[in-house]
């Protein structure tokens, strides 16, 4: 049978279609990015949308993956079914965040928590897939540059594979539980002095001259399995599509992604209206931001990129060109949040007893951002009914030092922009009393 899909180039003006078993990242005709595309026209909406919620009460091992639950739209046929390499990712759930919502002004919020994935963050959505694809290919060692999560999630499914995983992370730059993921997976780990945009130029040039298969997400086969995150948001909501998705922006891997994947929902006729994509990115490493509130066409990367959020610590973000593309089919925008405004808004998300890692925290900062009047005519007005979900992409004990730092009072925010001075608006740190009974009851009032 041959394939369903193929590699086409996202520059129209190029158009190339390209086998999708070559192991290409970029167009070889024009350099553009590429775009895995389907024939879709062979799925019914109403079958799909039935099938897969049965596969919800099914104990198949494809099932059980809220990625493979989606497998007719993803890069694989039935023959290549047996290469999956699965942890069971996905399935995470669509929650109340009432105290969030509050703080926001929001009458309602719901939050997707994708740190509960089986290495704690979305990351593994993708590397199912890609790694997958790896097996298929028959590659003997695999390679990305991280912030932390994607290499935890390589190093994990590069273990399942019995593959060699190797991982490029900025020196100094990456939160401790990541890293140590990463080495007890068993991935061998390089650590280039330099941050994450000189790793990322590193392994590209390394995948394109050596035999090592590239698994960030300029690999198409990462964006088809974090697609799957809005198929399955959209069948836990029983198809009622919502005003917005919130997400934060790093490379803009998970923008791009989303954005693909509501596009084909559109064309398969599984949703009418389309949410309003809103990417979130820290202030400063926002080169999306700055590029769409100057109006330019062009990305112009931010030499050095600099936040505590170190997930999203990026200025030169791979997937812009596609995270544009997203924005502009879903009508959808990017903003950006200060140092301050992340680590309160991740303080709220635990008192809903969410927790997030720090980039996370950019969705509920972002949108307290924008809701009521606008502060200058770029910002994009929030109405406090609309229907909103936040993506929650990493979890709370990823970066447990941040965490730490904030209660107790000492987190370095370096570009506070509050008059006030109100720093730790939620701090709550431990009180250090004698082992005294009478001490303790009085201070507690107990
Ligand atoms: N949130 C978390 C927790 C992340 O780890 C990342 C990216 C993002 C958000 C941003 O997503 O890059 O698709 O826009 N982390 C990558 C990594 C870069 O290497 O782990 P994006």
């Amino acid at each position: 049978m041959t394939p369903n899909f193929f590699f086409r180039c996202i520059n129209t003006d190029c158009g190339g279609e390209f086998d999708p078993q070559n192991r290409l990242y970029q167009c070889p005709k024009c350099g553009d990015l590429l775009d895995l595309e389907y024939d879709l026209q062979r799925l019914d909406a109403e079958e799909f949308r039935k099938k897969v919620r049965n596969r919800r009460s099914s104990n198949h091992p494809l099932d059980i993956s809220g990625v493979w639950r989606f497998r007719e739209l993803l890069p694989f046929q039935e023959n290549d079914y047996h290469l999956a390499i699965t942890l069971g990712e996905g399935n995470t759930p669509v929650l109340d965040a009432p105290n969030s919502a509050e703080y926001i002004g929001l009458s309602r919020l719901r939050v997707k928590h994708l740190g509960w994935n089986p290495t704690g963050s979305f990351k593994d959505h993708g590397m199912t897939t890609s790694i997958t694809q790896a097996c298929k290919l028959g590659v003997k060692a695999v390679a990305c540059a991280s912030t932390g999560n994607t290499s935890a999630s390589m190093a994990a499914y590069s273990a399942r594979a019995k593959l060699r995983g190797i991982v490029f992370i900025p020196e100094g730059h990456i939160a401790h539980g990541k890293l140590s993921q990463t080495m007890e997976f068993g991935a061998q780990t390089v650590q280039i002095e330099g941050n994450f945009d000189v790793a990322m130029r590193m392994v590209r040039e390394l995948a394109d001259t050596t035999d090592l298969y590239l698994l960030n997400s300029i690999n198409p086969y990462r964006v088809e399995g974090q697609k799957t995150v809005i198929m399955e948001l959209l069948d836990q909501l029983d198809w009622q599509v919502p005003d917005r998705i919130v997400l934060p922006g790093g490379n803009l891997g998970n923008t791009s992604s989303f954005g693909k994947g509501l596009m084909e929902l559109k064309r398969i006729g599984l949703i009418e209206k389309v949410p309003r994509l809103t990417t979130i990115q820290a202030s400063g490493a926002s080169p999306l931001h700055s590029m769409l509130s100057s109006g330019r066409s062009t990305l112009q990367p931010v030499m050095e990129a600099r936040t505590q959020a170190t997930a999203i610590k990026i200025g030169s973000p791979v997937s812009w060109k596609k995270a544009v593309r997203a924005l502009e089919f879903s009508d959808g925008w990017c903003d950006s949040v200060n140092e301050e405004e992340i680590a309160n808004a991740k303080a709220v998300l635990g008192r809903d007893g969410l927790g997030c890692e720090p980039a996370s925290a950019t969705t509920v900062a972002g949108l307290r951002k924008m809701i009521g009047a606008p502060q200058d005519e770029n910002q994009v007005t929030l109405h406090p009914d609309e229907d909103v979900i936040a993506i929650l992409t990493g979890h709370q004990l990823k970066d447990a030092e941040y965490t730490e730092k904030y209660h107790l009072g000492n987190l370095d925010i370096q570009d506070s922009s509050s008059d006030e001075g109100v720093m730790y608006k939620f701090s709550n740190p431990p009180i250090r009393i004698p082992a005294d009974r009478e001490k303790i009851v009085d201070l507690l009032g107990l």
